[in-house]
């Protein structure tokens, strides 16, 4: 299929990532959406300013790159009476907060996701910008002694160790003592290697974030030592990208290639931001242990 030339730039002074203007994502001819797909392979971060997507939109959008996981989902401080949830204590704040260290989608869930579209419809004044980190670029900085290492580990990846060690596990439990709320699952944790393999363009990535623990063969401290060592490595410039909101804007990520996070803002202050997801494909994104 031929492709169509784009307005595209790349981000400056970062390892992945471009803007895209001049398109119009609810209504993208065969040879623009092959284009806006390869650029996606390549720069793994696509931002469109000003397309102002309804939910059907961003859901069919999304769904031109593979089945969804979820479709468009409000991640937002708002209730559906409107009313804006800023109290430490509260469970919508805990699980925003739990977003603001650096992660993959769905590694916890026995499929991995595949990447997802992002849309801005409620900014606060401050921004609430979103962080992206290029962790194939990460794989690539390591020194030859850290990438022996890790070359055949594995760690497990589960909301309920990411949330319970940020302090933000959900207050109100069900019946079993779990949680009634997406990716808190009663299947044995995912278990997924620190480097993998990107199914379409073949290169490593590192695989962490907040959602591992456990490298099997390591005690716990060691595991939490050298998870957090990479972590803190690898997200640094010039792998990070933060995107300051408009609304209208939407993004498309790799889900396989970066890592993301929220950054803090005043939560008295409404926003709302539209996630679908897509569905990794099981040959390339199925734990280890869920085979
Ligand atoms: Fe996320």
């Amino acid at each position: 299929m031929s492709a169509t030339t784009l307005d595209l730039t790349p981000l400056a002074d970062t390892t992945f990532g471009a803007t895209i203007r001049g398109v119009e994502i609810r209504d993208l001819d065969e040879p623009t959406w092959q284009s806006i797909y390869d650029a996606w392979i390549e720069y793994a971060l696509l931002i469109f300013p000003g397309q102002f997507l309804t939910r059907d939109e961003q859901n069919a959008f999304a769904r031109t790159f593979g089945e969804l996981e979820f479709a468009a989902a409000p991640i937002s401080n708002m209730g559906k009476d409107g009313t804006v949830h800023h109290e430490p204590g509260d469970d919508v704040v805990k699980s925003l907060r739990g977003n603001e260290g650096w992660h993959f989608d769905s590694t916890y869930m026995p499929v991995q996701a595949k990447g997802a579209v992002f849309t801005a419809e409620i900014v606060p004044s401050g921004g609430a910008d979103t962080g992206w980190a290029d962790m194939r670029a990460a794989y690539e900085a390591l020194d030859d002694e850290t990438r022996q290492r890790i070359a055949d580990l594995k760690a497990y990846h589960s909301l309920y160790y990411s949330q319970g060690r940020a302090g933000y596990l959900p207050s109100k439990q069900n019946a079993a003592g779990g949680y009634d709320l997406y990716g808190y699952h009663d299947l044995e944790p995912s278990l997924r290697p620190l480097v993998k393999v990107h199914p379409v363009t073949g290169r490593p990535n590192l695989l962490i974030g907040r959602h591992a623990y456990g490298i099997v063969g390591m005690d716990e401290d060691e595991s939490v030592a050298l998870l957090d060592r990479l972590a803190d490595e690898a997200c640094r410039p010039p792998r990070v990208y933060h995107h300051r909101w408009e609304v209208g804007d939407a993004v498309l990520w790799d889900n396989r290639r970066l890592m993301h996070r929220g950054i803090p803002f005043d939560m008295t202050q409404p926003r709302r931001m539209w996630h679908t997801r897509i569905a990794g494909e099981r040959e390339s994104e199925l734990a280890i242990n869920h085979a």
